[in-house]
């Protein structure tokens, strides 16, 4: 009796190890990600075994993480309810398919995950492993173990000899990776509330902010950024320094309720300054290059899409699809976006192409007009026609 159970290091995953050991009579093997969140891994690797599990894998998987889903994500623009990156929404899908291989590999029985049953981020595992292992059993102890109180669960800890210590005592629920940090718990949970600034890991408050603006030149090519002030960087460099960038100037808070999968409305705050970064500009550089409808067409469709990830349907027929549809448009994205950073506030300062679309003769006000003024009145003869025998019958 084998299963793999995804392992975070803090105390639910490790009360976890010894729970899923007992009541399965199980060997329990661990997965653990690493998606850009400072951990130190020996510790992680050291702590699963110590705390019962055969083998720990921590699988770097950073790479993957930018380019197959996050940037998928940011060619389409993609927030849910128009505010969240999706940073915790798009690492749950990656992780489950990783873990469905290493689970093929070890020939377990099960997979587990730690997760709670009033959360999104069940759906997400369970959905993917449903989608890619539908023959693997699979478990969720925090739903099951009924522990009533964190002082039982602790107290259980205790008993086994897990570490308690190490996990450190933060009043909120954290999640990490390189898109942003997703927070929520303690007195977040009162939409009245604001963030004591102490919820914040990675941005500064406006107030310690620099009082000089910082310019950046992103340069995309087909919708997805290569450099960054003239530099080529790779996915995960390019993410990083903007996430420096954006920290230091306070940029890419939000703060946010929420509607959950499973019905319930959820107070969180998450910090994203790539993402607002990346995404101001990827949608600058889109005015400039894509024709009038396809842009239209697309910001309709990325509500949907932005729904799909947060809702556990990565590994969706229409996800794919939307996705062979976003990719075309994005051709003829490719140039330099300049944006300028102050206080909080990421704004656009400027966007080039060689595919842009901007005819300075077409839309120019001086002498060097080329627009054809007479067809204006011609057209505006046709497209006001229904609106006018409308009118005119008394149909408003
Ligand atoms: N509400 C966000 C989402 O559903 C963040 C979830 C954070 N997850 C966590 N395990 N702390 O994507
Ligand atoms: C959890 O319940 O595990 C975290 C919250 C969420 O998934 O939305």
């Amino acid at each position: 009796n084998k299963i793999l159970l995804a392992y975070s290091g803090g105390l639910d995953t490790s009360v976890a190890i010894k729970w899923l050991q007992d009541k399965y009579d199980a060997e329990i093997i661990t997965y653990t990600a690493d998606l850009g969140q400072k951990q130190d891994w020996d510790e992680v690797e050291a702590k699963a075994l110590k705390t019962g599990a055969s083998k720990a894998y921590i699988d770097d998987i950073r790479e993957e993480f930018i380019t197959d889903y996050v940037y998928p994500a940011l060619k389409v623009n993609a927030l849910y309810q128009e505010k969240y990156p999706l940073a915790t929404a798009l690492a749950r899908p990656l992780i489950a398919k990783r873990m469905v291989e290493v689970a093929k590999k070890e020939n377990v029985d099960a997979l587990a995950h730690g997760c709670t049953g009033k959360g999104n981020d069940q759906v997400r595992f369970e959905v993917t492993f449903k989608a890619l292992a539908p023959e693997l059993a699979i478990l969720a102890p925090l739903r099951d173990w009924g522990f009533t109180s964190r002082d039982d669960e602790i107290e259980y800890a205790a008993e086994n000899n897990i570490d308690v210590k190490a996990t450190k005592d933060s009043p909120y629920s954290i999640d990490q990776n390189l898109w942003g940090v997703s927070i929520e718990c303690g007195i977040l949970e009162d939409p009245w509330a604001e963030p004591p600034s102490d919820a914040y890991l990675w941005t500064k408050d406006v107030d310690d902010t620099p009082e000089e603006p910082k310019y950046i030149e992103i340069e995309f090519e087909k919708g997805v950024p290569t450099a960054v002030d003239g530099e080529k960087l790779s996915p995960i460099q390019i993410v990083n320094k903007l996430n420096e960038a954006g920290s230091e100037y306070g940029v890419g808070r939000i703060d946010m309720v929420e509607d959950r999968l499973v019905g319930i409305k959820s107070r969180e705050i998450y910090e994203a300054p790539a993402g607002e970064i990346l995404i101001t500009a990827h949608k600058a550089l889109e005015s400039l290059t894509l024709d009038r409808e396809s842009k239209n067409y697309k910001a309709e469709m990325a509500a949907k899409y932005a729904e799909l990830c947060y809702y556990g349907l990565w590994f969706s027929p229409l996800r794919d699809a939307l996705d062979a549809f976003v990719d075309k448009t994005q051709s003829y994205v490719s140039g330099t976006v300049k944006v300028k950073l102050y206080k909080g506030n990421c704004t656009l300062a400027g966007r080039k192409s060689d595919y842009s679309l901007y005819d300075h003769g077409l839309a120019t006000y001086d002498e060097s007009d080329v627009f054809d003024h007479e067809s204006a009145a011609g057209f505006i003869n046709l497209w006001a026609l229904p609106v006018q025998v409308a009118n005119e019958k008394n149909r408003k």
